[in-house]
């Protein structure tokens, strides 16, 4: 699964360093490209293959964005997100999601232990509480009660990581940690909805109880089916710092592209941190109700996997405010 996974990425990155960026992210929307689904980093090959099964048989995007992020937080050898996630700095993998759909329905989980799929936690949340987020011990809680079963989190790979990490404790947040983090999805469906989860284990060797982006509405991720969706990963101070994914949205509303939106969300951290984030990394996704998408970053190196029914689930680097 790996080794082949591996492969498709090879093969889909060389496809798109072929394709013209440009054109793909800026030409006017003649059309409505849907369906549609892009999510953070190379692993959103996974998750949008996953989703796609769904959106291309004319499904709900909610459906399609719950199933697609459920890839990697299943995945062991992924170590940001659910199963093997990296633990806190005392050891426990704390897991963070939320998901929006279509009329403003929302549901998040916080610093959740034990359960490998948060992000269906979190839409039970949203679909069986009158509440928006539940945090801790009450999330698994609800969760058990709600038939999922508790399990161990921290692979003998994270917790090795962990025990060589103790050894200095250093915490220092760095820069596209092994090329991932977050895995935000968003998704367009045939019937011209929106949809958007966001699933992680959080900043590695954080203090307990520290939430990032991820969890919160408006900062992970923000859907609004009249304009758009939009969803973020990397340092989650700064995103919260600026209720990221909603301002995104917020700027799409005002008339401005995906993609313009992205860098203006961006170059607001910059303004509020001038010298903070020459050294961290924050990259937003962003896609229009025309299915129109954008991305951009702090640094270089942030990618996303996009598929449509032109673009067959391919990789590619968000241009950065920084480098680039
Ligand atoms: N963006 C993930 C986090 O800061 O936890």
């Amino acid at each position: 699964m790996k080794t082949s996974r591996r492969h498709f990425l090879k093969i889909s990155g060389a496809l798109a360093s072929l394709l013209p960026l440009e054109s793909l992210a800026f030409s006017p929307a003649k059309s409505i490209t849907k369906p549609l689904v892009i999510s953070t980093w190379n692993f959103g090959v996974g998750a949008n293959a996953e989703a796609w099964k769904i959106l291309s048989q004319q499904g709900r995007s909610l459906d399609a964005v719950e199933k697609g992020v459920q890839v990697p937080e299943a995945d062991p050898t992924e170590t940001s997100v659910g199963l093997g996630g990296l633990p806190d700095r005392d050891g426990r993998v704390t897991l963070d999601a939320c998901i929006m759909d279509e009329f403003a329905n929302c549901g998040a989980v916080a610093c959740l232990e034990h359960i490998v799929h948060p992000i269906s936690v979190a839409r039970k949340v949203m679909e069986l509480t009158p509440h928006v987020m539940l945090v801790g011990d009450g999330a698994l809680q609800f969760a058990l009660a709600n038939g999922f079963k508790k399990e161990n989190l921290l692979t003998p790979d994270s917790e090795k990581a962990w025990k060589e990490w103790l050894q200095k404790a250093e915490y220092k947040p760095i820069v596209n940690i092994e090329n991932h983090d977050t895995i935000g999805m968003l998704a367009l469906d045939v019937h011209q909805n929106l949809s958007g989860a966001c699933t992680t284990s959080g900043m590695a060797y954080k203090m307990h109880g520290r939430l990032g982006d991820s969890p919160i509405i408006g900062a992970g991720l923000y859907v609004d089916n009249e304009v758009g969706a939009a969803t973020s990963s990397g340092l989650g101070e700064e995103v919260i710092r600026i209720v990221g994914s909603h301002l995104v949205v917020e700027l799409m509303r005002q008339g401005n592209s995906p993609q313009k939106a992205c860098e203006l969300a961006v170059k607001r951290i910059v303004k509020k941190q001038p010298e903070k984030s020459k050294q961290i990394q924050v990259g937003f996704l962003a896609v229009n109700k025309f299915g129109e998408y954008g991305a951009y970053a702090l640094q270089k190196g942030f990618t996303y996997a996009l598929y449509s029914n032109e673009i067959p689930n391919l990789v590619f680097e968000a241009k950065s405010y920084y480098n680039s």
